[in-house]
């Protein structure tokens, strides 16, 4: 069966959902990494309040039996603590007695930088809130869960996936940007270790790794580039600075420089992957921007809300979990498996026929 992760969940209704699709029987999930996935997501410098009221934990409606894949859908969910607060405003079902709590009032003023007014316009929408409640990245909570689910995957074929922030002084830039009211992006790294040879595919851009994992991360809200190893930067050097050379030891084939962060024509070549993505400042800001208010056509200031001054931390975890999620579904696609014991069994044959062991750098 194909891997596919669905997603369901707007950021105040009262839970997100994801169905995992694909993964082989028997793979035990532990619920308390996923929880630590979860916690990673919220923590970090110059998030927001509401991160106090969610304390992100993950339920299972399916898929799993005592711990262990069952080969059949996995539902995940992770319940929206905060809709208590909005629960007549984000009701599903028209609300009942008097309107009370947040989201009563319609949102007139889109945000530069946000969901809004794109939204607004493609879908006929009166309140920009039917936008913006699902453009919110909150929904990555349950991408996370998945992602944690997939690394078990990885562990049973030695491989480790991280997601790290690259920017530097982050705190003091969030600092500085929270006493102007205002926000900061940064950039983010995630490597992974252990990946073999041969995942991916030349043959279609759909199939190219470099492709997937771009598209994963640039569908990640905020992000606005994505880079494979030396990414952009190797766009001024010459070609004898540029690729890494093949060379032959003991242990096989392999490179001194990893310039090409592991991947060549679309396929994993055995070395670390490494990909950054690059986020772009939080587009809700204290101190708002220019807008119109869409329901008078006048001049008016974009609408406040309780916001992140910055999420790059959580960005790093939630971009940890899509690069997991693309490499596992690569290496289900080349090993195959309905049962954990086959897709072991797969990798472990191919690794003996192509004569590689994995190198730690
Ligand atoms: C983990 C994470 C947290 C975010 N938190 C906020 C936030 O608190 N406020 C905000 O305005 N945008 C936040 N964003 C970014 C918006 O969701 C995003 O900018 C918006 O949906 C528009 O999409 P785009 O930036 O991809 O064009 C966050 C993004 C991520 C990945």
């Amino acid at each position: 069966m194909a891997f596919r992760l669905t997603t369901a969940g707007e950021s105040h209704g009262p839970a997100l959902v994801a169905i995992v699709e694909g993964l082989p029987a028997g793979l035990t999930v532990e619920k308390a990494a996923i929880d630590a996935d979860l916690r990673r997501r919220q923590q970090g410098y110059g998030r927001s309040p509401r991160q106090q009221i969610e304390q992100d934990e993950v339920e299972v409606l399916a898929g799993l039996r005592h711990g262990r894949t069952l080969g059949t859908p996995l539902a995940l969910l992770v319940r929206n603590r905060d809709h208590a607060n909005w629960a007549w405003g984000m009701s599903p079902w028209p609300p009942e007695g008097d309107p009370s709590g947040k989201g009563t009032r319609q949102v007139t003023l889109p945000r530069p930088g946000h969901a809004d007014l794109a939204g607004a316009l493609k879908y006929g929408l009166s309140d920009v809130r039917d936008a913006l409640e699902r453009a919110s990245a909150r929904h990555t909570a349950v991408i996370v869960a998945a992602g944690a689910v997939v690394k078990a995957l990885l562990g049973e074929i030695g491989v480790a996936v991280t997601g790290n922030v690259l920017t530097e002084d982050l705190e003091q830039r969030v600092d500085e940007a929270r006493a102007d009211r205002d926000t900061v992006g940064g950039i983010v790294e995630v490597r992974a270790q252990g990946v073999p040879p041969g995942l991916g595919s030349y043959a279609s851009k759909e199939e190219r790794l470099d492709a997937r994992l771009a598209a994963t991360l640039m569908g990640t809200q905020a992000v606005k580039g994505a880079e494979i190893g030396e990414g952009l930067a190797l766009a001024d050097k010459r070609g004898s600075e540029a690729h890494d050379e093949i060379l032959r030891g003991e242990r096989g084939l392999y490179r001194e420089t990893n310039r090409a962060g592991g991947i060549e024509a679309g396929v994993s070549n055995g070395e670390e992957i490494v990909v950054r993505a690059a986020m772009k400042p939080l587009p809700t800001l204290m101190r708002p921007l220019a807008s119109v208010d869409l329901q008078t056509g006048e001049p008016a200031e974009a609408l406040v809300e309780r916001s992140d001054t910055a999420a790059v931390e959580a960005l790093a975890v939630v971009a940890e979990a899509c690069v997991a999620w693309e490499l596992a579904r690569a290496a289900h696609e080349k090993f195959g498996g309905d049962a954990l014991g086959d897709f072991v069994a797969a990798h472990h044959a191919y690794l003996e026929r192509i004569d590689w062991q994995p190198r730690t750098r």
